[in-house]
């Protein structure tokens, strides 16, 4: 305006239709809106006319801005469809939906679990658990769905050897961890599932307790929280961790077999897996969007964010947003994607990212130096997928090759 102040555009709805035949790609609305004003209002499904950003510069702010609350308590929906009103508070254990100082206090516990020392130990596992599921792949195939073959299994199983689920206990956690992110099983199945998978961590927390092994469970049996809180905790690093690599490691593949000359270049130089890894999760950015709730009047990029509003951080835009990443629509495994938010920002950034980081760096150069010629087994705008879920992905990925 004539005075310099910022504009007040009209509340918009959060973006969620992307253009049919990109499966990669935001929804082109969300561009448009960060070009014109990478921080505006929205109006909320129930109403509430908080925010939403989508600026890379103002999404790291915001996420790095102890101003802005992470409790689910105080936060809103921007789904359609999604609860109305406030959301409930985090369940014992979920770090994600915590403040400080509750949350510093996990925090510092967990984060001196996740060692070097037992990285590097998870580093060896992921290639024996990797090379074990290609194996069994080749024998059965071809034609495999990639999702329960190798994108499912090999994370979940990293999580078994992180929590230091015994091997004979394994095949039960996957049964239940299969159950529920299986598109076929219906909600009292899921819901089964997650009552028995809850069982089966507060078993595991009353084992370690009493026969403790070289595991992270067993770790923090030595510090001073409660079954309840280890078991929820527990249960929490699974559900963190399982979804999130699965997707990627699928939609990862995905994105390769679409790319070819990238698919390639992969192939042809194992030297790359490390970048090419944070391009994946860049370009990628399974987990759309984040939410923060302003604890105080906070002014950020000439606009006046109310106490008690509500914040939408649009990360699949910011990891798009060219003032960060030039020709950020582009898949190049070679450029430096440093700095992208694809595992968070600031106090509640990914715990795990070292260990889904490991995972990925193995996974994905075995799996297409094992099948030169791996390619989809179905048209492209058939794979099924993960619209309007907290983590984006594909329900299965149903893959080819030429035998030997
Ligand atoms: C938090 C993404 C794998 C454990 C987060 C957050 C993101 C994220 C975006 C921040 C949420 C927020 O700011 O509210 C991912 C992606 C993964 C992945 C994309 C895979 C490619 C894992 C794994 C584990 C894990 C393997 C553990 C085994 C956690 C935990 C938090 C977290 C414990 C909560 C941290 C906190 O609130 O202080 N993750 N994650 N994640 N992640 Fe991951």
């Amino acid at each position: 305006t004539a005075h310099g102040t910022a504009v007040h555009p009209e509340p918009v709805t959060l973006p969620v239709t992307r253009t049919p035949g990109c499966p990669f790609d935001p929804p082109a609305e969300l561009a448009e809106l960060r070009e014109q004003q990478p921080l505006r209002p929205m109006r909320y499904p129930d109403g509430h006319v908080g925010w939403l950003a989508t600026g890379h510069s103002v999404v790291r702010a915001i996420a790095a801005d102890p101003r802005f609350s992470s409790r689910y308590e105080l936060l809103r929906y921007p789904l359609p469809g999604g609860p109305s009103g406030s959301l409930p508070p985090a369940p014992l254990g979920d770090l994600t939906g915590i403040d400080a100082p509750e949350h510093t206090r996990y925090r510092r516990l967990l984060a001196g679990k996740f060692t070097v020392r037992r990285m590097r130990q998870l580093a060896t596992r992921v290639e024996q658990i990797t090379a074990d599921h290609l194996d069994a792949m080749e024998r059965q195939g071809p034609v495999a769905d990639l999702v329960q073959a190798f994108a499912h299994p090999v994370p979940a199983l990293m999580i078994c050897e992180l929590l230091g689920v015994s091997p004979s206990d394994r095949a039960r956690f996957q049964e239940h961890t299969a159950m529920l992110s299986s598109p076929d099983a219906a909600p009292e199945e899921q819901m089964a599932a997650m009552t028995a998978l809850a069982e089966c961590v507060r078993e595991l927390v009353v084992a370690k307790r009493a026969h403790p092994t070289d595991d992270l469970l067993s770790d923090l049996t030595t510090s001073d929280l409660t079954d309840d809180e280890l078991a929820g905790i527990g249960g929490f690093l699974l559900a963190a961790g399982l979804d999130t690599t699965a997707n990627m490691l699928a939609l990862g593949a995905f994105a390769l077999l679409s790319h070819p000359a990238q698919a390639a270049a992969l192939r042809g130089d194992p030297g790359l897996a490390d970048q090419a890894v944070e391009e994946l999760l860049r370009y990628l950015t399974i987990t759309h969007t984040g939410l923060r709730a302003a604890l105080e009047d906070v002014e950020l990029d000439g606009q006046l964010i109310k106490a008690g509003d509500t914040v939408a951080v649009s990360v699949q835009a910011a990891n798009r947003d060219p003032l960060k990443f030039p020709d950020p629509d582009t898949l190049d495994l070679r450029r430096k994607a440093t700095g992208h938010l694809a595992f968070g920002h600031g106090a509640h950034q990914c715990l795990g990212q070292q260990l889904a980081r490991v995972e990925m760096r193995v996974a994905f150069p075995a799996l297409f130096r094992r099948f030169p010629t791996l390619r989809l087994a179905v048209p492209p705008e058939d794979v099924p997928l993960r619209d309007a879920m907290n983590i984006y992905g594909v329900h299965r990925l149903p893959v080819t090759w030429d035998k030997e």
